[in-house]
């Protein structure tokens, strides 16, 4: 049955009152003036971010807290798993052993960032993001996230934690510029920071040897204006 699919006000980045309004008999195929309405980054269709919409699970209350000496144990609990490491580059079987002292060893490392936050779920600690290479001069500093477990994945955790690390970025922190880092293989990273407005800048080529293979890096950026447009507009903030 068609009828208008309002996400829960005020959940979506979107002001109470102002419901997004969507024909359900085609969610494949949104409505041509939505289509119509291109971002200016080329790679990114309003109706495809309409579609992200209808694809979510059940809304969750992400948040970004400073960490605490308790991460280390939330961090111990969950072992490396290949399919997350190897998005930061790791070699098949090269996975570390968990240990108590890594972990406290990564707690003191995130908590040295220029911020450094954990994200919670619902009240659990799910994992961390951070901004890193600040520089004061040009007002810049490189951003880095990454979930604990597969389970979190593609579930729209890491689009809420990277709008919030932005909202401060670019509010409290003063940036004038975000940028980021990611493997050309991963595709879901990829698919996220494009849907929270960062663009595709450049791409280091063969910038990776993994398992024997070369891997391209993608240079991923956004400006102060743009995040505040997009907070203004509403369009994205999933
Ligand atoms: C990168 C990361 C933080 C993104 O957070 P997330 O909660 O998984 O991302 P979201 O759910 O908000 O968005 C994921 C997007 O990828 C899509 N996606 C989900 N599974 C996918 C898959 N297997 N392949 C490609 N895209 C996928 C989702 O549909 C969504 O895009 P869409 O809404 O346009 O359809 C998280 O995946 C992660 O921690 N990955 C492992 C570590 C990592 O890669 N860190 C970043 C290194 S640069």
């Amino acid at each position: 049955m068609a009828g208008p699919v309002a996400p829960p006000a005020g959940r979506w980045g979107r002001p109470a009152g102002q419901p997004l309004t969507v024909n359900v008999d085609k969610r494949r195929r949104p409505p041509a003036a939505l289509v119509r309405l291109r971002d200016p980054d080329p790679e990114l269709v309003v109706g495809e971010v309409f579609r992200s919409h209808l694809r979510r699970e059940a809304p969750m209350d992400v948040h970004l807290r400073p960490p605490e000496t308790s991460d280390a144990e939330v961090h111990y609990r969950y072992p490396p798993q290949a399919s997350i490491a190897r998005m930061y580059g790791a070699a098949a079987g090269a996975l570390p052993k968990p240990t108590m002292a890594r972990s406290s060893e990564w707690l003191a490392w995130i908590m040295g960032q220029s911020y450094g936050a954990m994200m919670d779920v619902d009240g659990e600690p799910v994992g961390h993001v951070r901004l890193h290479s600040l520089s004061e001069a040009d007002r810049k500093a490189r951003l880095a996230i990454g979930l604990f477990s597969e389970a979190m994945l593609g579930r729209g955790v890491g689009r809420r934690a990277i709008t919030l690390c932005l909202d401060h970025a670019f509010g409290p922190m003063g940036l004038h510029r975000v940028d980021l880092r990611v493997l050309a293989f991963n595709t879901r990273a990829i698919r996220c920071y494009l849907a929270c407005g960062f663009h595709h800048e450049g791409t280091e080529r063969e910038a990776a040897l993994i398992d024997g293979v070369w891997h391209d890096d993608w240079i991923m950026g956004i400006l102060a204006h743009e995040h505040q447009r997009r907070a203004a507009t509403g369009i994205v903030n999933i």
